[in-house]
C-alpha cells in the first residue's frame, strides 16, 4: 500500500499517546493526510470491545470481567483489530495518507503471548489473518520499567492495567524481543527522559524515514 503506516507500543504509562499526538501534528505539518488512531476501540465496534476488555461485562458472576480468558481475550482484541486495519488503516493508506496507531499487533503480542502466556506462534498467526498481513513500516517501542510508568496513570487501574507486577514485566521483555528481532521495522526509545527528550528521538527517526519512503515511493 502506498501510505506510510506507524505504530507506537509499550507497557502502559509510557506516554504513547502523547508522542503519538505529538507526531500527528508534526507529519500533518509535512502536508499529507494524517489519521491517528488506536487499539482497541478506533472504530465504533471497537470501542464496545474495548469496553468489555477494560471494564467488564454486565451479568457476568461478580459484574466484572476478570474471568475473561486469555484466548476469549486475545479474539477480543483481534475482532477489533480486524475491524480497525478494514475500517480505518487500509483505506486512508491506499489514499496515500499516513495513520499513526497507539498499539497495533505487538500489543498482542506482548500481552497476550507474553504476559499471558498463550503461544507467541497462535497469536501471532491469528493477528496476520485479522490484520489480512499488514504491517507498520515503522514501530516506536517505547520502554521503561513498568513499575515506573505506571506511577504516572492519572486513572483507576483498568483489567489489563491491574494484572500485577509479574504480568507487565514479561510484556515489557516482549516487548523488547520482539524489537531485537525485527531490527528493521522496530524503534526502541528510552521513554524515562522527558516529553521533549523522548519526542526528539521519534521525530529524528521519522525524518529519515520519510526520506526513504519519499524516495522509494518516487521509485516504485
Ligand atoms: P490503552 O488504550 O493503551 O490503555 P489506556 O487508554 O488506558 O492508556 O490499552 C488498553 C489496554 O489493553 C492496555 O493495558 C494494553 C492492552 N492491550 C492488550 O492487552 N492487547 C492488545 O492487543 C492491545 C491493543 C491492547
Amino acid at each position: 500500500m502506498p501510505g506510510l503506516f506507524i505504530s507506537l507500543e509499550g507497557v502502559d504509562g509510557v506516554g504513547k499517546t502523547t508522542q503519538a499526538e505529538r507526531l500527528r501534528r508534526y507529519a500533518a505539518g509535512c502536508g499529507a493526510e494524517v489519521v491517528l488512531t488506536r487499539e482497541p476501540g478506533g472504530t465504533a465496534l471497537g470501542a464496545a470491545i474495548r469496553d468489555m476488555l477494560l471494564h467488564g461485562v454486565r451479568g457476568s458472576n461478580d459484574g466484572s470481567a476478570e474471568q475473561i480468558g486469555a484466548r476469549t481475550e486475545a479474539l477480543l482484541f483481534a475482532a477489533d483489530r480486524a475491524q480497525h486495519v478494514a475500517e480505518t488503516i487500509a483505506p486512508v493508506l491506499r489514499r496515500g495518507g499516513t495513520v499513526i496507531t497507539d498499539r497495533y499487533i505487538d500489543s498482542s503480542l506482548a500481552y497476550q503471548a507474553g504476559g499471558r502466556e498463550l503461544l507467541l506462534d497462535d497469536v501471532r498467526k491469528l493477528n496476520i489473518w485479522a490484520a489480512d498481513a499488514l504491517m507498520p513500516v515503522r514501530t516506536y517501542v517505547l520502554d521503561m520499567d513498568p513499575t515506573m510508568s505506571h506511577q504516572r496513570l492519572r486513572h483507576d487501574e483498568d483489567r489489563m492495567e491491574s494484572a500485577g507486577d509479574a504480568f507487565q514485566s514479561r510484556t515489557r521483555r516482549a516487548f523488547l524481543d520482539l524489537a531485537a528481532a525485527d531490527p528493521q521495522r522496530c524503534r526502541v526509545i528510552d521513554a524515562s527522559g522527558s516529553v521533549d527528550e523522548v519526542w526528539e528521538q521519534i521525530r529524528a527517526d521519522f525524518d529519515g524515514l520519510r526520506a526513504t519512503e519519499t524516495t522509494a515511493g518516487d521509485a516504485r
